[in-house]
């Protein structure tokens, strides 16, 4: 997920405009900013890419997260099935909400498991978010009706899948609501940020609002706005958002490079008969900003992990082993330690992590590597990666 790859010269122009007028405030100061409102520009840009009705930026992906379930009235006391191979962030924000995550397995797509949603429903269950983790995603189709079946809210948490699609839809812009990261390591950055999508003007309006103290940005006397709801400052700085402005700009070219030095690795892969791929559900294209394999078992995926290291193939993570991605190595959540007391329902809400086990998901991410695919790599470097990946494979057979 490489916009760190290339910042150049239209990100450059881009801060230089926020610098020159020295207005970092996406709010106000109408006559001092040059006529540069580089985050109002950066939402417009967003939803005429993404063709969503609103995307509002935030601080961040966490941020958008927490944002996208609270303007879909996702609160205390509520549950939200989640998978359990996400980055921490998708169930930390759904804590900060008072929320419980209802971790559940994912499936080979390596994203939510629609039978295993189904068994996790209970009368406390709001939201159903699928995590479209490393560029592709779950199968929304099936997780739609589920929701309105049950009357739930879909959102989803698109962070590492910016550009990815659906059946004709970006990912994020499917469900009610969903949200996108913009820090350093996504596909495009603003050094830090996030958004909120959603084509609910209700929702839209509550994401205005909610990210600004409430304000109703009603007027051009900032002081004197209302505040019919109470929210908080997830505000984007114009800084961040001129960088990401030029950054959205080139996000197609982006996705056509990932796509290219995709292909050249899994086309080499693909002669390797023990290895098989993450399923794609139909109707989905990638975001190609990793590429997902599955060897036949676990110990042959650390074998080639640790191969892969000798070799300095960088950028692929064996998930399994890995501290922040996987519910394996969550004992902070598991015992439940905050540095704040957290109320019963969320205590008594967490307790099934004590002896829930994930025997579906160990199947899969035990057997999963993902390899980070980068812009900046020339022909030849990719195709001697993929020379350097397929002996690596072959020799821990
Ligand atoms: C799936 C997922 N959700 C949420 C986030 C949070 O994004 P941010 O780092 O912008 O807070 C990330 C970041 O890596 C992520 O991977």
């Amino acid at each position: 997920m490489p916009g760190f790859e290339s910042f150049g010269e239209a990100e450059r122009k881009e801060a230089q405009d926020v610098l020159d007028s020295g207005i970092l405030m996406r709010y106000g100061f109408d006559a001092m900013r040059n006529g540069h409102y580089k985050a109002k520009s950066l939402e417009e840009e967003l939803q005429s890419t993404l063709q969503v009705k609103h995307a509002q930026l935030v601080t961040n992906g966490t941020a958008a997260v927490s944002a996208s379930l609270a303007i879909a009235g996702v609160g205390a006391g509520d549950e939200v099935i989640v998978p359990c191979f996400t980055f921490v962030a998708s169930f930390e924000a759904i804590m900060m909400l008072g929320a419980i995550p209802v971790l559940v397995d994912i499936d080979d797509t390596l994203t939510l498991s629609p039978e295993a949603v189904k068994k996790a429903i209970t009368p406390k269950t709001k939201a159903i978010m699928p995590v479209h983790m490393c560029g592709s995603m779950a199968d929304l189709d099936a997780l739609k009706e589920i929701c309105d079946d049950n009357n739930l809210i879909l959102a989803e948490d698109a962070c590492q899948a910016v550009g990815g699609t659906y059946k004709g839809k970006y990912l994020g812009t499917y469900g009610d609501v969903g949200s996108l990261s913009f820090d350093f390591v996504k596909t495009i950055t603003c050094g830090e940020g996030g958004a909120v999508l959603t084509n609910n003007p209700e929702f839209a309006k509550h994401a205005d609002q909610f990210s600004d103290h409430g304000h109703d940005h009603i007027g051009n006397d900032r002081g004197a706005e209302s505040h019919p709801v109470l929210g908080y400052n997830f505000r984007i700085s114009e800084l961040n958002a001129a960088v990401g402005l030029a950054q959205v700009r080139r996000l197609k070219d982006f996705i056509a490079v990932q796509k290219k030095n995709y292909t050249t690795l899994r086309e080499a892969l693909s002669e390797i008969e023990e290895v098989t791929f993450r399923t794609v559900p139909e109707g989905g294209e990638e975001s190609y900003a990793f590429l997902n394999f599955f060897l036949p078992n676990l110990d042959t995926a650390r074998k080639v992990i640790a191969s892969f290291k000798e070799k300095g193939v960088d950028a692929c993570f064996h998930y399994y082993d890995n501290n922040w991605h996987y519910v394996r190595k969550w004992e902070h959540l598991k015992d439940i330690k905050t540095l704040y007391p957290v109320s019963k329902e969320v205590k008594e809400g967490l307790s099934y992590l004590k002896h829930k086990t994930f025997d579906q998901s160990d199947h899969f991410i035990g057997r999963n590597i993902s390899c980070l695919i980068k812009l900046s790599w020339t022909e030849a470097e990719v195709k001697e990666r993929a020379k350097l990946m397929v002996q690596a494979i072959k020799e821990s057979l």
